[in-house]
């Protein structure tokens, strides 16, 4: 059956910046002739104090890419204080607190003084230039004004999602070796604090931090260590309001931001200056067809990537109204989204299919209690959406008036690489359409052969570099090289399978390696059963992911019992695992299910089988394969059982 299409409308066409699909292709022609000269004018949006003298380098086998070399910019100057002069008095960042009517406007000028006062603060703390700085806070505008604060100086952010444990804080802080960590007393989260300041102070017991500087959200009190710890909104009044800015090379870093990859230490992702800041102000003007007066509201978290290009850096780097969200799509209720959106008149929302398909769950209601008027562009990311959410989102959310992006990309990417765009692209519910002008995806068979033409599947991959591009994972470039570049040569290679159907439309099917996508967070299966086996209860642990109603994809996990838990019932461990993995990750990583196993299907050579797992966890007892060749085929048929009387719901 042919798939649906849903064709842009006029009345968005009418006024965007890409206003018919022939324009993206006349565009995306033009990208691809002379790649060059398009990212040389595309850099043009930013403020260069020196221009570069040459777009790009790239040499994908050494897994090295740079692009416009030798100019001189900085991120901070770019977001803040070019807007001065036009925009100073219009808001720069829009902050929504967790309990509802809460709202707070910070212009630019507010922004910049603000950012200046942190900005000196860091000085007086030590912080130089290329130092990297820990960024653990809530979504408060301190998170903000501390992550261009740093650019400011020169300074590499590394931003820890607030959800995180002690234990994962503090691997991230000694990878990236910080001495100054941001916090907050408490965060704010559905109307429940978070004992972040706590949590910092675990994580960083006799670690090399000097400098703990912590906001006050709430009234509580924290204990803070004399010497090392102290109150932002002390230190703050103290400074001067305004910082001269360092120039900073093209290719000198900007921050650091870890994600799971395939094997068990996530990986800090550098991202340098120019060219991932020019990437998130294109990708943020063309994707969401940003103009002068929007209210851009992406619900992400600064902990993410998301937060990171589509909060902070792309919308204020083209002098946008930003939104920053610090409740969650159910506080205190499902119309909560809806309520913000007619409060501040939001024109553009960007969330992930997972809180969407929470959202559905409550039908219509909530959604139609609030008029939604203002909206014109709708944003996904994260994952795969489903097309019956994808046709929700328009129908009920958008109200079939709005234009709906589903956008693909990764932490390593920067920036989108392939969704629609609102006036240009007719949209198939469920795929992310085409690749934006300046992006060339590749599908390889499992060989490496490239799948030409349309009406192939297979792993998704980029035949050249785009100035977004993550270049290196700090300390280790080795790994890098390895993880995305060692696999296709010539390629650079997503993790992520995909189908190009027979109109040439992109379907992202999912990751092809060993890691989960759960409720949009990313998550390792070797993080999570290191997390297992941490425990005494735990000798070995097989994780995998299965489908999820809510979450997209949900963890089960497979766990051979140790010694410590001889005469402990099956429901003690399971709790006791749980626990384990919220303590060393966080509780994004909970296992939804934990089979307690005898053993695991292992080839002779003892690698585990993972498929086999997995079609377990699915249910899909048929289609086991071969088995015969394991070590010891009948554990399979005890899993089996084991998983038919677990009982685990369906669906
Ligand atoms: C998945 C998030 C399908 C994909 C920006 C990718 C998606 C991983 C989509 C990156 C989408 C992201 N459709 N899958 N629109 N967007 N993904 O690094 O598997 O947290 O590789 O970046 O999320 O996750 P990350």
């Amino acid at each position: 059956m042919a798939d649906r299409i849903v064709a842009p409308k006029s009345d968005i066409a009418r006024v965007s910046h890409v206003s018919s699909f022939a324009q993206y292709e006349r565009l995306y022609q033009a990208a691809l002739t002379d790649p060059a000269q398009f990212w040389s004018e595309c850099a043009q949006r930013v403020t260069w104090f020196h221009p570069f003298d040459c777009v790009t380098s790239q040499n994908f086998a050494k897994a090295e890419v740079a692009w416009f070399l030798g100019g001189k910019l900085n991120a901070s100057f770019n977001c803040v204080d070019r807007h001065l002069a036009t925009r100073g008095d219009q808001t720069a960042v829009l902050w929504v607190g967790d309990e509802p009517g809460t709202y707070r406007h910070i212009s630019y000028r507010e922004l910049h003084e603000q950012v200046c006062r942190l900005a000196n603060v860091l000085r007086a703390y030590g912080v130089n230039k290329g130092d990297r700085v820990c960024i653990y806070l809530p979504m408060i505008p301190d998170a903000v004004y501390a992550m261009l604060a740093c650019a400011r100086i020169g300074a590499v952010h590394s931003v820890v999602f607030a959800g995180f444990s002690a234990q994962s804080l503090r691997d991230r802080i000694v990878d990236a070796d910080c001495r100054v960590v941001l916090t907050a007393n408490e965060g704010m989260r559905g109307g429940k604090t978070i004992p972040l300041k706590q949590t910092v102070d675990e994580a960083i017991a006799n670690l090399p931090v000097h400098t703990v500087l912590v906001s006050q959200r709430t009234e509580a009190m924290v204990p803070m260590r004399v010497g090392r710890d102290r109150w932002l909104a002390d230190e703050m009044p103290k400074q001067r309001a305004y910082c001269p800015v360092e120039w900073m090379d093209s290719e000198d870093a900007l921050f650091v931001l870890y994600t799971s990859g395939s094997t068990g230490k996530p990986k800090g992702q550098l991202h340098t200056t120019g060219g991932y800041l020019v990437y998130a102000a294109y990708t943020h003007e063309l994707v969401f067809d940003w103009r002068p007066g929007d209210i851009h509201f992406c619900a992400a978290d600064v902990g993410w990537v998301t937060g990171h290009s589509y909060i902070v850096y792309g919308p204020l780097c083209n002098g946008a109204t930003t939104v920053l969200f610090e409740s969650t799509p159910l506080y205190p209720d499902a119309s909560r989204y809806w309520q913000v959106i007619d409060d501040i008149q939001a024109t553009i929302f960007y969330t992930a299919p997972t809180a969407l398909r929470a959202l559905l769950r409550f039908g219509d209601e909530p959604v139609k209690k609030y008029q939604r008027t203002s909206l014109r562009v709708l944003g996904s990311v994260g994952e795969p959406i489903n097309p019956e959410v994808w046709q929700w989102y328009h129908d009920v959310v958008g109200d079939k008036r709005c234009a709906v992006v589903d956008t693909w990309w990764q932490t390593e990417t920067g920036g989108i690489l392939i969704s629609a765009l609102p006036g240009a692209t007719p949209c198939k519910p469920g795929s992310a359409t085409f690749p934006l002008p300046g992006v060339q995806p590749v599908l390889v068979d499992e060989q490496g052969k490239e799948l030409l033409g349309n009406g192939v599947s297979g792993n998704l991959c980029l035949a050249s570099s785009w100035p977004g591009q993550a270049r290196t994972i700090l300390n280790d470039h080795a790994r890098f090289q390895q993880t995305y570049f060692a696999m296709y040569p010539g390629l650079y290679f997503t993790g992520d399978g995909c189908r190009r159907d027979e109109d040439g439309y992109y379907w992202i099917t999912g990751r092809v390696d060993d890691v989960l996508n759960v409720a949009g967070h990313r998550l390792g299966t070797a993080e999570i059963e290191s997390a297992l086996v941490s425990h005494a209860y735990c000798a070995e642990a097989a994780v995998v992911g299965f489908p999820h109603e809510l979450k997209g994809q949900g963890i089960y996990a497979y766990v051979i019992a140790g010694k410590s838990a001889d005469g402990v019932s099956t429901a003690d461990i399971v709790a006791a695992l749980k626990q384990a993995v919220r303590k060393v990750i966080s509780p994004i990583a909970t296992p939804d299910r934990i089979q307690v196993v005898a053993g695991l299907p292992k080839t002779r050579s003892g690698k585990i089988m993972r498929r086999i797992l997995r079609k377990i966890a699915e249910g899909n007892y048929g289609e086991l394969g071969d088995i015969t060749t394991l070590a010891e085929p009948a554990v399979v048929e005890q899993i089996v059982q084991g998983h038919q009387a677990a009982k685990w719901p369906t669906g």
